[in-house]
């Protein structure tokens, strides 16, 4: 493929976010198409994964990874075709994934974060390397065995549970033979979790009084691990409903995403000690050794239909920033993505 005469199509941060993101704060801008130098290759971008993480570098302040700038290019993990390489190892045509940006074309490093190769097989599709094969299910199966250290017969609850990384996580669960409940923000959600992906059950935060009288009534044994996407009021109404000894997996806190200043206040806390909770955050890309082998557990069970994936695909690059902001306001299913359409249109 050539880049010549191509413009590299990038989304930028036109503003500082606080509260919810619109599309007003980002932009689209139009650069020359970058000439990889020695250690870099150039490639081009066929999907973003976009992730509720994504939100937390577009206020200004530094959390795990720095902030993006005003006017800087949007961070997050994409997948694409290596076009030219000066990187040892890496061949023109090969597909990699890894933590890049928001445009067209992206110039990595053999040391990009998260950088790996992609090899699709017939029913395992690019799209699904980024979702139940890639990060968020990678995230998942951490989460739960290296974290969580399920073990079968055990009680999970699982919130967010349709979207990425939780319908991942509660069908994994299900299938190293747990009880799996998962909290859900909708009706349609709850019936997708029980009808399609194996949960014994689900609770609609958005329609329930007490959601620990609701968890407790299906799950009156107690809950042996709580795999917590979402923290804030729904964190906080887990903790009376754990075992003794029970484990929190925090792998992430998005209800708090938008509201980072005044962060829903943790009451129950002391549950930790009555109850002599374990909670453990953790980030995938510091597990870097177990992707493998979580990949080729979850590609197994893709292959054997034991694992359903959900996506939920947006076409064309100029889209990126309504499908970051329907994300975010919890209107997706399964995993959110963009796949990149082609500057010339
Ligand atoms: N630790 C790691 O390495 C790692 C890696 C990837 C992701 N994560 C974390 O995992 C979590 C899930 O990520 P994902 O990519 O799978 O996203 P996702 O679950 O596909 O999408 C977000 C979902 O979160 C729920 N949500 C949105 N706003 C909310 C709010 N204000 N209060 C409660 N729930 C809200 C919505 O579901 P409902 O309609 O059900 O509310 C929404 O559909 C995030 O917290 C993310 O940061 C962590």
């Amino acid at each position: 493929m050539t880049t010549s005469g191509a413009v590299n199509r990038q989304i930028v941060l036109r503003s500082l976010i606080r509260g919810e993101p619109t599309r007003e704060h980002f932009a689209q801008v139009e650069t020359a198409v970058p000439e990889p130098a020695a250690g870099e290759m150039l490639v081009r971008n066929l999907y973003f994964s976009l992730e509720p993480a994504i939100r937390g570098w577009l206020e200004g302040k530094a959390n795990y990874f720095p902030p993006v700038p005003i006017g800087g290019v949007i961070r997050g993990p994409t997948a694409g075709r290596i076009i030219r390489s000066n990187v040892v190892g890496f061949q023109v045509g090969e597909l990699v994934f890894g933590l890049n940006r928001w445009e067209d074309y992206s110039l990595v490093r053999a040391d990009t974060i998260l950088l790996e190769k992609i090899h699709c097989e017939p029913g395992a599709p690019l799209s699904y390397h980024l979702g139940a094969l890639g990060g968020s299910g990678q995230t998942a199966y951490v989460g739960l065995h290296e974290i969580g250290h399920v073990k079968p017969g055990q009680t999970v609850v699982v919130s967010a549970a349709a979207g990425a990384v939780g319908s991942v996580a509660g069908q994994i669960a299900r299938l190293r033979g747990c009880k799996v409940i998962g909290i859900v923000g909708s009706a349609v959600k709850a019936r997708l979790l029980t009808e399609q992906l194996g949960f014994h059950s689900a609770v609609n935060y958005r329609e329930t009084l007490d959601l620990t009288v609701a968890v407790t009534a299906q799950a009156p044994e107690g809950v042996d691990v709580y795999f917590d996407n979402v923290g804030g009021a729904t964190l906080n109404a887990m903790l009376p409903t754990l075992k003794p000894r029970g484990r929190i997996v925090a792998c992430g806190m998005i209800s708090d995403y938008n509201r980072s200043d005044a962060p829903y206040p943790i009451t129950n806390l002391w549950q930790i000690v009555a109850r002599q909770l374990t909670m453990q955050g953790f980030l995938l890309f510091t597990y870097d050794s177990l992707r493998p082998a979580a990949r080729a557990q979850l590609a197994h069970w893709v292959r054997t239909g034991e694992l359903t994936v959900l996506e939920d695909i947006t076409r064309g690059l100029a889209n990126t920033p309504s499908a970051f902001c329907k994300l975010m306001t919890g209107n997706t299913r399964g995993k959110a993505l963009v796949e990149v359409d082609d500057a010339t249109g």
